[in-house]
Formats: structure tokens, C-alpha cells, sequence
């Protein structure tokens, strides 16, 4: 099976999508299935031999031509975070050569890309609760902050509506910190126009994988508790292995996890998700409650990343994990 592994991306999480590339290469069986790096920029599409020999890939069918040979692939792994791998971009043109790929549809890549949309269509989920929030468009930047104040009770998170990996996200403790935040957040690349801000739940923060398998079932991964010695679980947080302990399995009584799993289900089910995706969640101390943040629909998979953590704690191998995801898309 050749496999086109497509990395890279517009975004500042870039380098994330480069590691997460490299240690999805590292597990993946090199016997059944021959890997061919891709980066996506935004000046160009190419393939770098081990001999370091680039070759651009041929947009009309996503082929490449690499000493005269013609490669053409079988299946596309995307692991491009943020656009244009996880905007539903790669996802349609895919669509429209006719080329697999491991990831969700266009349209539930698109919509879970906006964290703000994609809580109104969740809000109604059993046992699922989303923080108060207000969605702000690039028309409301200079009118934004006072609507904010009027409409949200400090501690406030403030991120691009259509990021990653906590860029261009701040913590706001007090209302002169909210501007430059929003500043910040509009400012961010390649995220989109609009700026999300939520009121902060107090509780523990939770992340939580699911997949369909290659037999066509929902398998829900073990939770990992997020405590981290930062502000909160910020880039560096996320990236610079000791700044925070994940404990995978999370912590959780028997109902939580059930509950969690069922929650996980109904979102999985009802966004109409393919392959992994990955549901951040708050647990609100006082009313136990789980509080969604947002769902990742191509989640990290550097070595620090939760999915590989859970996929060993439920005692599958990486490799094999990666080659369900194959295997279940190609069907
Ligand atoms: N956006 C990062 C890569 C994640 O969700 O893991
Ligand atoms: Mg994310």
C-alpha cells in the first residue's frame, strides 16, 4: 500500500504537523506499507527522497515523478494541523481526484475547524455542557471587548475561533488584559477572522481519543488528565516535555468514564467523524459535569501527544493503530 503522508501546513502549528509526521513514519510497518513524506506549503507541494532528490507533486492528480518513475498513491494520511489539512481544504480536493485519506469528511472537517460553531451543534448532547462564550467577527474588533465584558464573568479564554494547539490563545485575568488578547487572537496566522471567548471553567481538563476501527466499530480510548505547572496548557505547555503531567489513564470513577465514553460517541456519531479525533473537555469541580472545549479532527501525534499515550495504555501498538486507520479508510 504507498502512502502518501502529508505534513506541513499555513499555520504556526507547522512544526507541530512535522513531528507529528515523523513519529507517525517511525510506527507505521515499512514492509506493508511503502511512506512517502509530503509537505504542504504555502509556495509548494513536494517529496524529498532519501537521497534528497525533491520532486513536486503533480497537482491534477496527486502523483509524483521521481527518477522518471510515476508514483501514485493509494491512500493520503493527512497529519497537517490546522489549514489546510484539517479546514476540509486537502479533504475536498481529495474527494475530488478520487484519492482515500485517513481523516473526516470536508464538510465535519470545515465545521469542527470553528470551535464556535461547532459548540452550538453540540449544546444539546446528554450529559455534554459548553462554557459561555461569545463568537466575535472581524467587523466587532473595535467594539468586541465592551461586548465581552457586558456578556462574561472573568477569568477569560480568549483564542482564534480557528486554531490550534493554544496559538494566539490568552488567559485573561483582568479586563485591561482583554484587548491586546483579542488583538492577539485576531491577529494570529492563517486561523480565520473570527475570535472565540469563553468563561473558564474551574475543574480538571481532560483529553479523550476515539476511532473507527478497521471492523467498522467506535473504539473510545483511555482519558488523559492534563495538570500543568503553567497559567494553563499553553504551547509551551503542550510541547516542552516536564512543564505538565498527563496522566493517561486518566483518574475517573466508573460513571465518569462511561459517561465520558457515551458523550464521546454521540459526538463522534452525530459530526459524522471518520478516523481518529480527539475531544478536549473540562470537568467542572462543583457540579461534576464535563464541559466541551473543542474536538481535534487531525489530533497531534508527536511522542508528547495524547492519542499515542492512550493508544498505549489500551495496550495497542502505535504502528497498528496507524495501520487501522489505514486499513478502516481504504474499505
Ligand atoms: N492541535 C493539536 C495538534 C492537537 O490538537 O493535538
Ligand atoms: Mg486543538
Amino acid at each position: 500500500t504507498k502512502v502518501a503522508l502529508i505534513t506541513g501546513g499555513y499555520t504556526g502549528e507547522a512544526e507541530v504537523s512535522f513531528k507529528s509526521a515523523a513519529f507517525v513514519h517511525s510506527q507505521l510497518d515499512q514492509e506493508r506499507y511503502a511512506i512517502y513524506p509530503i509537505t504542504i506549503s504555502a509556495d509548494a507541494w513536494f517529496h524529498v527522497n532519501d537521497a534528497g532528490i525533491k520532486s513536486l507533486v503533480n497537482r491534477e492528480n496527486f502523483s509524483l515523478t521521481i527518477d522518471d518513475h510515476l508514483v501514485t498513491f493509494d491512500i493520503a494520511f493527512i497529519i497537517i494541523h490546522g489549514t489546510p489539512g484539517e479546514d476540509g481544504r486537502l479533504q475536498g480536493y481529495f474527494d475530488m481526484i478520487g484519492l482515500p485519506y485517513t481523516s473526516c469528511n470536508a464538510l465535519t472537517s470545515a465545521l469542527t475547524m470553528n470551535k464556535g460553531y461547532t459548540k452550538a451543534i453540540l449544546a444539546d448532547i446528554a450529559d455534554l455542557f459548553v462554557a459561555k462564550s461569545v463568537l466575535l467577527f472581524a467587523n466587532d474588533r473595535a467594539t468586541g471587548a465592551d461586548r465581552v465584558a457586558a456578556a462574561l464573568k472573568l477569568p477569560y479564554f480568549v483564542k482564534p475561533n480557528a486554531g490550534g494547539s493554544s496559538i494566539g490563545m490568552t488567559k485573561v485575568k483582568e479586563l485591561a488584559e482583554l484587548a491586546p488578547a483579542l488583538d492577539k487572537a485576531f491577529d494570529a496566522e492563517n486561523t480565520g477572522s473570527q475570535v472565540l471567548i469563553e468563561e473558564f471553567v474551574t475543574g480538571r481538563e481532560f483529553s479523550q481519543g476515539i476511532f473507527r476501527n478497521a471492523a467498522g466499530e467506535l473504539v473510545v480510548l483511555p482519558a488523559t488528565e492534563v495538570k500543568t505547572t503553567r497559567e494553563f496548557f499553553d504551547f509551551e505547555a503542550k510541547y516542552i516535555p516536564g512543564l505538565t503531567e498527563e496522566i493517561t489513564p486518566a483518574d475517573l470513577t466508573a460513571e465518569q468514564q462511561e459517561r465520558a465514553s457515551r458523550i464521546l460517541q454521540d459526538i463522534y456519531v452525530r459530526l459524522n467523524c471518520r478516523g481518529m479525533v480527539r475531544v478536549d473537555f473540562f470537568l467542572e469541580q462543583e457540579s461534576d459535569r464535563f464541559y466541551f472545549i473543542e474536538i481535534n479532527t487531525i489530533p497531534g501525534q508527536t511522542p508528547q501527544s495524547f492519542i499515542p499515550q492512550q493508544v498505549r495504555a489500551s495496550g495497542m501498538k502505535e504502528g497498528d493503530f496507524y495501520a487501522a486507520l489505514i486499513e478502516a479508510a481504504l474499505q
